[in-house]
């Protein structure tokens, strides 16, 4: 199938490294022109040149901390300004950090809330001019399986995913009728830097160790194993590919049937 999304021009914040590079790495390969955002310009415009290497697609590598509110909006405006406009949005950052409701005070709720919530809300609204001027506007927002069935000792994370969803079926029919189309995807374990890190914690308060708890989470999935991130990057690019027309409001999980609820 093709997903017509040759010369489509597309933004993907959080790009660096794990499931947003994976997102690049597809959109690039399906011939996307692209800008790849991140907060550390070392590795940023590292993932640049190789995406550029492996594909020769058009990739523009663009720092800035997407959970504080001028760089969300400079970072969608140096986009559209260096790609001529957007066609796509995909909204992806890292998450808030694994712990019990009593560690967190308000300002670390704060963090939180800016940091896996308003992002979405700042990225898309800052985008919503030039997705209005593509003839086919679409975001997609990576959250996480939470937003279906709370991770233990992930609170802040699985409270905002349920908000971030809430968001997404919002705007999809508040402006679907303008033609704009808005999806998100719920990953489950997927092997990326974030989740050794998480499991590294989840170790220290067991007393395992870090290839135990990877070897517990693969079995606690229906296909026993975790996704490796391509697998995440090829669903976000259907979702955001003009393939996918008639889907808006999906809230996608990409779990290998971890999951075992009915909807
Ligand atoms: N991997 C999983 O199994 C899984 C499952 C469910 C949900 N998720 C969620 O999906 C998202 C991505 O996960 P991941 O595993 O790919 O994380 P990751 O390996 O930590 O990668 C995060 C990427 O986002 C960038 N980033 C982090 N904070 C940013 C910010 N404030 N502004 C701009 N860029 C930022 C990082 O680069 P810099 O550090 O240079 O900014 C890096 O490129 C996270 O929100 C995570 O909680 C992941």
């Amino acid at each position: 199938m093709d997903l017509q999304l040759h010369g489509r021009r597309v933004l993907v914040t959080g790009a660096s490294r794990g499931l947003g590079y994976a997102v690049a790495q597809v959109l690039a390969q399906e011939g996307a022109r692209l800008a790849i955002n991140a907060r550390h310009a070392d590795t940023l415009h590292a993932a640049a040149q190789r995406l550029r290497a492996a594909t020769a697609a058009e990739v523009v590598p663009i720092v800035g901390d997407v959970s504080q509110a001028d760089d969300a909006a400079r970072v969608v405006r140096e986009a559209a300004a260096a790609l001529g406009g957007l066609d796509g949005l995909v909204t992806n950052a890292g998450g808030p950090p694994p712990g019990r409701f009593e560690e967190f005070d308000d300002a670390t709720w704060y963090r939180a809330f800016d940091l896996a919530f308003l992002f979405h809300v700042r990225l898309i609204r800052a985008a919503l001019p030039a997705l209005r001027a593509s003839d086919l506007g679409s975001v997609v927002a990576i959250t996480s399986i939470s937003a279906k069935q709370p991770i233990p000792n992930l609170v802040l994370s699985n409270t905002m995913r349920a908000a971030a969803v809430a968001l997404i079926k919002s705007l999809a029919l508040e402006l679907g009728p303008e033609g704009l189309r808005f999806n998100a995807v719920l990953p489950g374990w997927t092997r990326t830097e974030r989740v050794t890190e998480l499991l590294a914690y989840r170790a220290r308060q067991k007393g395992t160790t870090v290839d135990e708890e990877l070897a517990a989470q693969a079995r606690a999935s229906a296909l026993g194993r975790m996704a490796e991130p391509l697998e995440l990057g090829r669903a976000v690019a259907f979702l955001l590919s003009p393939a996918a027309s008639y889907l808006t409001g999906v809230l996608l999980p990409v779990e290998g049937g971890s999951y075992q609820g009915l909807c």
